[in-house]
């Protein structure tokens, strides 16, 4: 049996989500009108003998308790949540913490993956190529930019054997510009590994002083372990890791911004796997829909609005006569009256945008303001236009905006 592991974190990190974390965990963010958990989940459903799913964050239980029941009983897989209690441990103390409940089922394998990382998942090719190579683990590698590469755990790997010989977690200097992908499979021999890291740390009575970006000091305790620092770097080269290399396409969605170029992702993705979520403008009284689109079956969108491509559409939205919407994620209960633009933009639950608003942005995914977001309930009153900003929950604006974070 083989089971697998979602790393969904907790709401401090959440915080660069901002302002759409206030009210949902960024787990549940909908890309490609589904939440963002839900890819790696479905991907998950794809490997042979799965017996579980588990998520693994310091969210309360009650946040996803509605989620995983759904999703549970929609895949046929138990689908689990489970809380870490009092603190975070890192993403491999977090998985040692559970380690009862996740052999419970006495899986051979377990697939550890970030939740926060948007890509097809290629996880039976992972572990046909794990089987091969033997050891400990493998995980999924990418070649990125070099410039971009120190945002990530660079690696150097064996060109011929697949071992991964060195490893570095964003290093100041560049070592490589093959990345951690975030998506891993171990065998049951990975709790002993983050068990030898935690003893040693007691033996030697071990506190490391931590510097976060904040200059903020905190001491790292015993059973704080990091999948990538305290593991995969004092492993590396000691025939215990191998790496997948995936050609598709990766990316990390730790801004807003980036939530709409992954949510562009996943609906191309839907092309070729799923295409009857993707809405196919058919019948008279459908909108004009222009490339990959998602619409909820509860929205309404009157017949001579235009919408695409990259556009996802939540649940109850009402979108207006003469409407255009381009590259931009529309959450549940929005209102978009008529001949309103939205462009590159994320529009908040239950916000409202009057006759011949726009709501838009450069879309520009890598800067602060290059995606236009609306927190929840922000009104745009008839005919104002908002560019590159971010308006927080609760306001509403009646005059236009452009390059403002309105707080
Ligand atoms: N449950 C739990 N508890 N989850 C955690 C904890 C924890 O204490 N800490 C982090 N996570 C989750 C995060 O939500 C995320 O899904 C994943 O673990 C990794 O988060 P971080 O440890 O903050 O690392 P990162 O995202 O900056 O970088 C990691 O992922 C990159 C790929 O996206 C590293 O492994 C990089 O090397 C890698 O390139």
């Amino acid at each position: 049996k083989v089971v697998a592991v979602i790393m969904v974190g907790g709401p401090t990190k959440g915080t660069r989500f901002r302002p759409l974390s206030f009210n949902t965990p960024e787990p549940l963010f909908p890309l490609a009108g589904q939440p963002m958990v839900h890819h790696p989940i479905s991907a998950c459903t794809r490997i042979p003998n799965l017996a579980q799913i588990f998520l693994i964050g310091f969210y309360e239980e009650r946040e996803f308790a509605l989620y995983v029941s759904s999703i549970s009983n929609e895949l046929r897989v138990p689908v689990r949540y489970l809380k870490e209690d009092g603190k975070p441990h890192g993403s491999a103390g977090g998985l040692y913490y559970f380690r009862d409940l996740i052999m419970e089922d006495n899986p051979s394998h377990i697939f550890v993956l970030n939740c926060d990382v948007c890509c097809n998942f290629p996880l039976p090719e992972m572990l046909d190529a794990h089987k091969r190579y033997g050891g400990m683990g493998t995980l999924l590698v990418i070649k990125v930019s070099a410039e971009s590469a120190n945002q990530f755990g660079e690696l150097v790997a064996d060109p011929i054997t697949k071992e991964l010989l060195h490893y570095t977690e964003k290093p100041e200097t560049f070592v490589s510009d093959l990345i951690n992908c975030g998506v891993y499979i171990f065998t049951p021999d990975i709790f002993r590994a983050i068990q030898d890291v935690s003893t040693h740390r007691e033996d030697r009575g071990y506190s490391i002083l931590m510097l976060t970006s904040s200059f903020y000091r905190t001491t790292i305790p015993s059973d704080f372990v990091r999948l990538d620092q305290d593991i995969l770097s004092p492993l590396a080269g000691k025939k215990q890791f191998y790496t997948y290399e995936t050609m598709n396409f990766w990316e990390q969605i730790k801004t807003p911004g980036m939530s709409l170029k992954c949510s562009a992702l996943y609906l191309a993705q839907f092309r070729s796997i799923s295409p009857h979520l993707l809405a196919n403008g058919d019948g008279n009284k459908s909108a004009k829909i222009i490339g990959d689109v998602y619409v909820h079956p509860s929205a309404k969108v009157h017949p001579t609005a235009k919408i695409g491509p990259n556009v996802s559409i939540s649940a109850n939205v009402r979108v207006g006569a003469g409407a255009r919407l381009i590259s931009s994620i529309v959450l549940d209960d929005v209102e978009i009256k008529e001949n309103a633009v939205v462009l590159h933009s994320i529009v908040g639950w239950k916000s409202s945008l009057g006759k011949w608003a726009r709501v838009q942005a450069d879309g520009d995914y890598n800067s602060k303001l290059g995606v236009t977001i609306l927190g929840e309930a922000v009104t745009v009153e008839d005919e104002v236009v908002v560019t590159n900003s971010i308006i927080l929950p609760n306001k509403t604006l009646n005059v236009s905006v452009q390059d403002e974070i309105i707080l």
